[in-house]
């Protein structure tokens, strides 16, 4: 069988660029489409660009896993982030990239992680001691500027959150001019001066900036601490050469994005999911109250249901809710040969929706995550960190922190809207955002009704 067996989706094209106005304006809704209409796998046309959706979890670890050395990353990372991510871990490839990681895992080991947890938790209490019951919180800001804090702590020895805003910024700004390259007939190399490649230009200095502060800092700091900067800056070759000055900012700037935005848009959606399900939220307060201990990274075996509540979120909300991969040279997927240069998107969050792995996937339903469900899943069918030898370095650290943070915050608050608000939309760029902003009342537990208003919103409060 051939590409062109794979079947393609006949709707939502227009003549010439395909699906490319739908891809633009409608990310999520066309690959749901194609999980819809064409099964495991379907075809959408980018302009000349033949694309191939994986939506089943099979052909996903095919790619991903089993057939990885087959595959690199596709235009979006891999060409089109160089700006901002130079040669970072996320987007480099080959030996580069097996060398680089190799040198960042240990930084990354379940043992290593343990010791972050005093630092998510004291950084998550200065934000909670912040909070107030009746004040209406922007909680997408907030657990912005908590991830990035805890991030630039952990690795990196780094006080950041007065830069939150400017990285913040950088990634807004980085994040629509890689989209709209991406779903652009005539993508653009990136030195050229077009107006979506001047705006990534200004947004990588401004992040790459933040980032030389840290480096500076660190390098003329006393502090021997053993942190991931420590180690890159040590770092010697055989030759006895260091990470070049370059080197060091691209990978920094890469755990910087990497490590805070995704974590913060899984937690943002939770507590979004938590206000519209009282009973979730009920329960995930009980059960962080109910600990007769103080909460540190060793209570995490006794809070399963704060893991699941997160596990589901991003089930339904995959921070990175499709990867894409261009095939190095002549391959197979479940039978189909694809020849060199196909660009293949693994749609995650297709992948999380399948009704026969998840029944009635479009409910929030925490339990599918708890007493072993998860391990009776087939394999593939649960990727919010992709898989194989790309799977996210953080992913044992982004769990502890969002597992930690939604208990910590439980123990002590509640978050409610005042009033109901539809389903939110979606904001789709190289990460999964809420389309609006998720406004929400403290109170002094889940399951209470909102305090008075008029308090002065958050970040107005630490400003
Ligand atoms: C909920 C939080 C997170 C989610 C959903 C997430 C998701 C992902 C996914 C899907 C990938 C693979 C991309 C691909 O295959 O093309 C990835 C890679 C990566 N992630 Fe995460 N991530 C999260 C948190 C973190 C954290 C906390 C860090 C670091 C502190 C981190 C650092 C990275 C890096 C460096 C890579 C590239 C790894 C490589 O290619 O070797 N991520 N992440």
């Amino acid at each position: 069988m051939t590409i062109e067996s794979i079947p393609l989706l006949e709707t939502r094209q227009t003549p010439f660029f395909g699906h490319q106005a739908a891809f633009r304006a409608d990310r999520v809704g066309l690959l749901e489409e194609v999980r819809q209409r064409c099964g495991d796998l379907g075809r959408i046309r980018l302009g000349p660009i033949s694309v191939v959706v994986v939506t089943a979890p099979g052909p996903a670890l095919e790619v991903l896993q089993h057939r990885a050395e087959d595959f690199q990353k596709s235009r979006g990372l891999g060409v089109l982030a160089r700006p901002l991510l130079g040669q970072g871990l996320l987007s480099s490839e080959g030996e580069l990239h097996r060398s680089r990681r190799k040198l960042i895992a240990p930084a990354f080991y379940k043992s290593a992680i343990g010791g972050y947890g005093d630092t998510i938790l004291k950084a998550t209490a200065e934000t909670l001691d912040g909070l107030v019951p009746g004040q209406t919180i922007d909680v997408g800001e907030v657990m912005m500027a908590l991830t990035l804090k805890i991030v630039g702590r952990t690795l990196f020895h780094a006080e950041v959150e007065g830069q939150t805003r400017a990285v913040g910024q950088a990634f807004t700004a980085a994040s629509e001019a890689l989209v709209a390259q991406l779903g652009s007939p005539l993508p653009l190399p990136w030195p050229w001066p077009s107006a979506a490649n001047l705006r990534l230009r200004r947004a990588s200095a401004a992040l790459h900036q933040v980032v030389e502060e840290v480096i500076v800092a660190r390098k003329r700091s006393q502090d021997p601490a053993p942190d991931l900067l420590r180690l890159l800056l040590e770092m010697r070759d055989e030759g006895g050469q260091g990470l070049s000055s370059d080197a060091l900012r691209d990978e920094v700037v890469t755990l910087f994005l990497a490590g805070h935005e995704t974590t913060a848009n899984a937690l943002t959606w939770a507590f979004d999911q938590l206000d519209r399900h009282p009973k979730v939220a009920a329960r995930l307060a009980a059960e962080a109250q109910a600990l007769d201990e103080p909460l540190t990274a060793n209570v995490l075996p006794r809070l399963p249901y704060a893991l699941a509540v997160l596990k589901e979120t991003m089930r339904l909300y995959p921070p990175a809710y499709f990867v894409g991969r261009r095939a190095l040279r002549d391959t197979q997927l479940s039978g189909h040969r694809l020849p060199k240069g196909t660009t293949v998107f693994v749609a995650i969050r297709e992948v999380h929706r399948r009704p026969e792995l998840y029944p009635e996937p479009e409910l929030f339903r925490p339990e599918r995550f708890l007493d072993g469900a998860e391990e009776r899943l087939p394999k593939g069918a649960f990727l919010p960190f992709g898989a194989g030898p790309r799977i996210c370095i953080g992913n044992h650290f982004a769990l502890m922190e969002g597992q930690l943070i939604l208990a910590a915050l439980a123990r002590r608050f509640g978050l409610r809207r005042p009033k109901f608000q539809a389903p939110l939309p979606l904001d789709p760029l190289i990460t999964l955002r809420p389309g609006s902003k998720v406004e929400l009342q403290v109170t002094s537990a889940f399951g209470q009704p909102p305090g008075p208003e008029g308090t002065k919103p958050f970040a107005r409060q630490l400003a």
